[in-house]
């Protein structure tokens, strides 16, 4: 349990406030994340007062959708997605400013057209040129998008246009660096805001208040108290209908390039100099720069992937990855990866990072462990016989909230020892839950605050982390030697040996 204490000197990683008037230009607007997430994100944001009233949504796409038609869309959205379009009269006036626009990716003149669009809107709902381009497409239409947005001039301006670039960013460190070099073609970094949802997420930001808004882990927090760091994103969820993307992305591309390397930045990171953009992405970068698998030579030493095979989930039977509609029945593409890195710095010289995510688990978690080093000469016999108990957990989701585990004397006359966990939880210290990544992303973008971006460079040294085991997986393989785990498991053979030959466990969340 914890207890709130009220403390008016400090009101967060930021002050409120609201963003200028602006249009935002979403282009992908007949797709998911449009009626899933960006629309919605930006109702309730509107509904909280966190936006100004003139704020705008131009749905861009091939179909020839009508403006009218395109608001029925983004209605069902918010009504299905998220907390509901409350007041009827709240939802006619934000469809006012709700506009449709269709037009083909690698059409100059769709791009023309959209200028004219924006320039009348400008004037009709007071938005000042400013407009932030969001690109929810296919990946392979990003560099054209770019391209051509550039070509008309609507990046021109640094300050006012800005754009937003879906993940994934690239599909390996040479195609990222291709994509960065349109980007600065046509726009300055300061305009790009690359996303990655797990950013977003507030149990993933807390990660840098819980480091250095509090002094007594920072002592703890280095390679002469942390024996080893397990990262894990589990998902219940199999391929989800997703096969066209799913079998060209896999989990290496779709998951640890950038959602787990994310969460390993910010634990591995040194402290910023402070709460700017540059700062924080300095230092996730400088980590990563220092960053390697932990055998290169010797690949199954570090790296082991896996793809789920038919199983049970929930007392149903689920079929394998091979037998997903859409799925190649040899495919190589892996659902599961697990990877051993090591940070060669004064910090973290030793300590082994081992990360892990997959689909079909047995449940869903996101978790970050750190465990501590055992005592240097044990006393008591019971706590003696197990590894040691000193484990922080930061829970990402669900169940939000950060455990330590410590060993304590069981009441009796005997004297034995039992682990217990010190608990807190988000849900029912603050009593409310937090809001959707999307939300916090968008919001951020529309104020010009980078810090939830990654950054060219951070990208890109990502990708050459992950790359050996790219390469590596890439090349042609005997379909029979992907290893394979039963739907409802934790995880192949391969990969509980690529810890246990350590002398370690995969935690069992
Ligand atoms: C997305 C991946 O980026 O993240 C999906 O493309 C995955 O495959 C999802 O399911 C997981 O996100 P979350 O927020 O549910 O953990």
């Amino acid at each position: 349990m914890v207890t709130l204490l009220e403390n008016p000197l400090r009101v967060g990683l930021q002050q409120e406030r609201v963003p200028e008037p602006q249009i935002l230009v979403i282009f992908g607007a007949s797709g998911d994340l449009t009626q899933r997430k960006l629309v919605p994100a930006i109702y309730q944001l509107k509904r909280q007062r966190r936006l100004p009233p003139e704020i705008t949504i131009v749905g861009v796409a091939r179909r020839p959708w009508s403006d009218d038609y395109f608001r029925e869309q983004m209605r069902e959205g918010i009504e299905q997605f998220s907390e509901g379009i409350g007041s009827e009269e709240f939802w006619q006036d934000f469809a006012q400013g709700l506009y449709y626009c269709s037009g083909d990716i690698d059409n100059p003149e769709s791009y023309q057209k959209l200028k004219q669009l924006l320039s009348e809107l400008d004037g009709k709902r007071g938005t000042r040129g400013n407009r932030v381009f969001y690109l929810s497409v296919s990946p392979n239409f990003f560099p054209e998008a770019i391209r051509q947005l550039g070509t008309a001039g609507m990046l021109d301006n640094p300050i006012k246009n800005r754009l937003v670039i879906e993940k994934p960013f690239g599909r390996d460190l040479a195609s990222a660096q291709v994509l960065n070099q349109v980007v600065t073609k046509v726009c300055k970094e300061q305009q790009v805001y690359r996303i990655d949802h797990y950013l977003g997420k507030e149990t993933v930001q807390n990660l840098l208040v819980f480091r250095f808004a509090n002094a007594i882990f920072e002592p703890l927090w280095n390679r002469q108290f942390v024996d080893h760091v397990q990262i894990t994103v589990a998902e219940t969820v199999g391929l989800e209908d997703r096969a066209g993307y799913y079998e060209t992305s896999g989990a290496l591309r779709d998951m640890m390039q950038n959602h787990l390397m994310q969460l390993f930045c910010l634990t591995a990171m040194e402290a910023p100099n402070s709460l700017d953009a540059d700062s924080i992405r300095n230092e996730k970068t400088k980590v990563l720069q220092a960053t390697r698998l932990a055998d290169t030579r010797n690949l199954e030493l570090s790296a082991v992937r896996g793809q789920y095979a038919a199983g049970w989930m929930k007392g149903k039977r689920v079929p394998g990855y091979r037998e997903e509609p859409g799925v190649n029945p040899n495919t190589i593409t892996p659902t599961y990866v697990a990877m051993k890195l090591m940070v060669d710095n004064w910090r973290w010289h030793g300590v082994p990072f081992y990360m892990r995510t997959g689909k079909r688990l047995p449940k869903k978690v996101s978790e970050i462990a750190i465990q501590f080093r055992e005592v240097p000469h044990m006393i008591f016999q019971s706590a003696a016989q197990q590894a040691s108990s000193n484990i922080l957990t930061l829970r990402i989701q669900p169940n939000e909230g950060i455990s330590m585990r410590f060993d304590v004397k069981m009441p009796g006359l005997q004297l034995r020892t039992r682990p217990v966990d010190m608990d807190f939880q988000y849900g029912s210290a603050f009593g409310k839950s937090s809001g959707d990544a999307y939300d916090r992303l968008l919001l951020d973008c529309m104020l010009g605050d980078q810090t939830l971006f990654t950054r060219a460079d951070e990208v890109e040294e990502a990708w050459r982390v992950v790359t050996p085991a790219l390469m590596a997986w890439e090349a042609p393989t005997d379909p029979a030697s992907v290893p394979q785990y039963e739907a409802g498991t934790w995880e192949p053979a391969e990969a509980e040996l690529l810890i246990n030959r350590d002398g370690r466990r995969w935690r069992r969340p």
